[in-house]
């Protein structure tokens, strides 16, 4: 089991390199099968979650050659009438894009049901609506999801609840059906943009991807192409907190300033300086940081997925804030672990109430997820003595090299294995 172990207390100063957003290259490779040509796609972050779903998809017979760690080249001409099995669902819950794609593509697949998950229960109701409306058969078989139609044909599609998940489904599902799909109420978020633009260049007809109503006109083929996943926004801001929380001073670079401006709104009003540039930002922390209220929200608003990041900020903010989580219902559990850092945080039903505290001390921690993980991480970072973060497996789902970013800005953190590592390096910070 590999941990993190971390010296605490040193500002992080420098330029860190943003990768490829993990949620939306999860989708994107999903969807690289719906042709039978060859597509290249880069700028993928080299993470587990990404090289599982590449896994899932070798196993029901997609060619997948690797480029590069950040590149790779996909076939779907090979793939297999097979389900996508319990074991792929459980090491990467995204292969329920395999649905949407599938379901275009060959009218019929079948997914295991993801069971639920650290952050709460996570159901696919609204998937299952959309494949409906397009005129699948879907039913829950033996613990699996099971969609197939003679036909799917385009129909207007009203999600109940802003699903990043379900509108990505859906609109790969339509792209290959027969007519016009609208889709309302469809969640905004940067990378239900990013796929419907990697769709659009195999020549999907997909309009209004980034608004709340997309429409798609359905297409027979799909062709090859090439694309480029765009900067992880979430990568971004974990790092423009550790530079806030650390009292540092970091130009995150390779990013889209636009799809971080919630983040960098809160940033500001904590108190912090917030630079803008092309494809950078800069994050100076040199002021108290101020309490404040956040509430998770679907894009534009505050990211959930930023939530843990948030909390560890306003731990150690002057005053008392609120965090209010308004997409996930389980996704405090960090809470506890913090609290061992000197954290004073009452959850209440969906809200956190922060006393601010002057600093966190260094303690053993477990990180609960992924976004937690590198949440304890940051607290890590701006706390005085020695922290250790145990189950690093989560932090690596989604962030490349974490350490190793951290270290180029000056932190003393190592990734061990034993209780031996954690002694020398011990001797070695002391
Ligand atoms: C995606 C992201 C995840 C992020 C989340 C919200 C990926 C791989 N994961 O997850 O990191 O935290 O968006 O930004 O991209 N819901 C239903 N029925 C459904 C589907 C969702 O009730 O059929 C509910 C969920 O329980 C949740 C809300 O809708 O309360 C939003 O979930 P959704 O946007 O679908 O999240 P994911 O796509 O699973």
């Amino acid at each position: 089991m590999e941990q993190y172990v971390i010296k605490g207390g040193i500002p992080l100063v420098g330029e860190v390199e943003i990768g490829g957003a993990k949620n939306a290259a999860l989708a994107i490779l999903a969807a690289s099968i719906m042709t039978d040509e060859t597509v290249t796609i880069d700028n993928l972050p080299d993470v587990r979650d990404i090289n599982a779903l590449l896994q899932a998809m070798e196993d029901i017979g997609a060619k997948i050659d690797r480029i590069d760690a950040h590149a790779v080249k996909v076939n779907g001409s090979f793939v297999r009438d097979v389900p996508v099995d319990y074991e792929s669902m459980k090491k990467i819950r995204a292969s329920y894009y395999l649905l949407g794609s599938l379901l275009g593509k060959y009218k019929r697949a079948e997914v295991t049901l993801p069971g639920g998950c650290n952050i709460g229960s996570r159901p696919m109701d609204l998937h299952i609506k959309g494949f409906r409306a397009l005129g699948a058969h879907v039913e829950i078989r033996n613990g699996a999801v099971a969609a197939e139609a003679e036909r799917l044909v385009g129909s207007h599609i009203y999600l109940d609840k802003v699903s990043v998940g379900a509108t990505i489904n859906i609109m790969m599902a339509a792209a290959m059906a027969e007519g016009k799909t609208t889709i309302e109420n469809a969640a905004k978020e940067p990378h239900v943009v990013d796929v419907a633009n990697f769709l659009n260049s195999m020549g999907a007809n997909i309009r209004g991807a980034g608004t709340d109503v997309i429409r798609i006109v359905g297409v027979e083929k799909l062709h090859k192409t090439e694309y480029s996943v765009i900067p992880d926004q979430i990568e971004a801001g974990t790092f423009m907190f550790a530079a806030a929380a650390t009292k540092g001073d970091v130009m995150v670079r390779n990013v889209i300033p636009k799809h971080l401006e919630a983040t960098t709104a809160k940033l500001l009003e904590a108190g912090c300086e917030v630079e803008e540039f092309d494809d950078a930002v800069r994050v100076v922390a040199s002021k108290p940081l101020r309490h404040m209220q956040v509430t998770t929200l679907p894009y534009p608003g505050f990211p959930t997925d930023m939530q843990p990041q948030m909390s560890v900020l306003l731990g150690i903010a002057e005053g008392t804030s609120t965090v209010t989580e308004s997409i996930f219902e389980n996704r405090f559990k960090y809470v506890d672990e913090l609290a061992r850092m000197g954290a004073d945080i009452k959850v209440e039903s969906n809200i956190a109430i922060i006393s601010g505290i002057k600093n966190y001390a260094g303690a053993r921690v477990s990180a609960p997820d992924l976004r937690a993980g590198a949440a304890l991480v940051i607290a890590g970072l701006s706390a005085e003595g020695i922290t250790i973060v145990d189950d690093i497996h989560y932090i690596q789902r989604g962030y490349e090299v974490f350490e190793e970013k951290l270290k180029g800005l000056g932190a003393q953190i190592e990734k061990v294995s034993s209780e031996k590592e954690i002694q020398k390096f011990r001797l070695k910070v002391s």
